[in-house]
């Protein structure tokens, strides 16, 4: 029998508790015992103490679940850097496997939370973290271990997948489509943090560190959130052929050197990231070896989430009566440089609105030629008498070329404002 210590008992907690207690014979089959939950630690005794069974010791003291020898394994679901931080390096301390969902403390300190671990001969899984139910990081780790990984394209947020779905097809208020995602229970608590681009951008730095073994924090990378989006935005991605998705793109230039970024993209509608919607993930992996592939599945909720807990805990159980298996510490980092964000290039839609008047197409076009931008599209659309919205895609152009682009062209007389600037990226 395996023991385990659950910390946290919201949305993943009870997934995870779930997924235990309905597929028990199917698990204790397949690694020939049985997972029991021992304990649960929570903050409040009174919210939970009639949710669970009473064969589970409840307590709001972590130190009871961390101390118990008969505890194999800490499940931490309670999220964000503390005191998940302090939780999380007293239980390798006491070496015990830590199995946490905790994108935030994960990204902030993995190097530190691996040395750690390996300092202790015990280990530290951390799948539910980046793609909810994707098995993302196991497939890095030992499937596509035959490989160096040049690149990967993730949609890791299932909060804006969702809103970018909604607003997409069926043109709901960014407000109502919001709160769907949070009685969903897809949303973060705090839900800046997902429309922010921050919660994917914690989830690339861990994909950075799996794929490329670098240890990036998210300061140090380029993010954009979906804020800044409107429906016109949209409209003119339909009439391009485009889907917009909020992209968390990694990218190897030399053997040190790696672009990493997220922010809001323009993607070509045939493209197989172009077809996931809603509160799904996928990552888009490219390797040297394996090609193209594709992972797509639930990133967020409590049962896609627990399960990939449940699969962290039943990999762990295989292992805990033999020596630690050295597959899943990210022991051997790097010293992994981030491409400055402005010498990176993508192609740029730009929407202005302009003054609705003789000349004025030359004068835009005059800015594009004065910083050697090759038009790609153009069309015109009229609003107003007064003003017309004008949207262009560019070729390839480096993000410094785009930013004086904008500049000159915010400056431009007969140009009102710059109402849009998404890159789009022809995959
Ligand atoms: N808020 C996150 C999302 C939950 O929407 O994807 C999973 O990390």
């Amino acid at each position: 029998m395996i023991n385990i210590g659950l910390i946290g008992f919201g949305t993943v907690g009870k997934g995870v508790y779930h997924i235990l207690e309905q597929n028990a014979a199917l698990i204790s089959e397949r690694i020939g015992c049985s997972i029991v939950i021992k304990k649960i630690a929570v903050r409040s005794l009174d919210t939970y103490i009639n949710q669970v069974p009473k064969s589970i010791c409840l307590t709001n003291d972590v130190d009871e679940l961390i101390n118990d020898k008969e505890i194999d394994i800490i499940v931490e679901v309670i999220g964000g850097e503390f005191p998940a931080y302090d939780i999380i390096s007293k239980a390798l301390n006491h070496k015990k496997h830590v199995i946490t969902a905790n994108k935030e403390v994960i990204s902030k300190h993995k190097k530190y939370f691996f040395k750690l671990a390996k300092k202790n001969g015990v280990d530290i899984y951390f799948e539910a973290a980046v793609g909810g139910g994707i098995p993302i990081i196991r497939s890095l780790k030992v499937g596509f271990a035959a490989n160096k990984i040049t690149a990967f394209y993730g949609i890791l947020n299932g909060t804006t997948n969702y809103i970018l779905t909604k607003l997409d097809e069926e043109n709901l208020p960014y407000e109502e489509v919001l709160k769907n995602a949070q009685s969903l229970g897809f949303a973060e608590a705090d839900p800046t943090m997902d429309v922010s681009g921050m919660d994917a951008a914690y989830k690339c730095t861990i994909l950075a560190a799996v794929a490329f073994k670098i240890d990036v924090q998210v300061g140090d990378i380029y993010c954009e959130g979906i804020d800044k989006l409107s429906l016109g935005d949209f409209e003119y991605a339909k009439e391009f052929g485009f889907k917009i998705k909020l992209l968390a793109f990694g990218k190897r230039d030399s053997d040190d050197t790696f672009q990493l970024s997220v922010y809001p993209t323009m993607i070509p509608k045939d493209h197989p990231l172009a077809h996931v919607r809603n509160e799904y993930n996928a990552v888009y992996i490219v390797g040297d070896q394996v090609g193209d592939a594709l992972l797509l599945g639930k990133g967020a909720g409590g049962a896609p989430t627990g399960s990939a807990i449940v699969s962290d805990i039943i990999d762990c159980a295989f292992g805990v009566s033999q020596p630690v298996s050295r597959r899943n510490l990210e022991t051997h980092f790097i010293k992994g440089y981030v491409t400055p964000f402005e010498k990176t290039d993508s192609q740029f839609f730009l929407r202005l609105l302009v003054s609705n008047e003789t000349g004025v197409l030359e004068k835009v076009t005059r800015q594009f030629s004065k910083h050697h931008v090759n038009i790609e599209k153009i069309t015109q659309r009229e609003t107003k008498a007064e003003t017309a919205e004008l949207v262009i895609v560019t070729q390839k152009i480096s993000e410094k070329n785009c930013l004086s682009l904008v500049a000159d062209l915010k400056k431009t007389a007969a140009i009102n404002s710059v109402i849009s600037k998404i890159r789009v990226l022809k995959l």
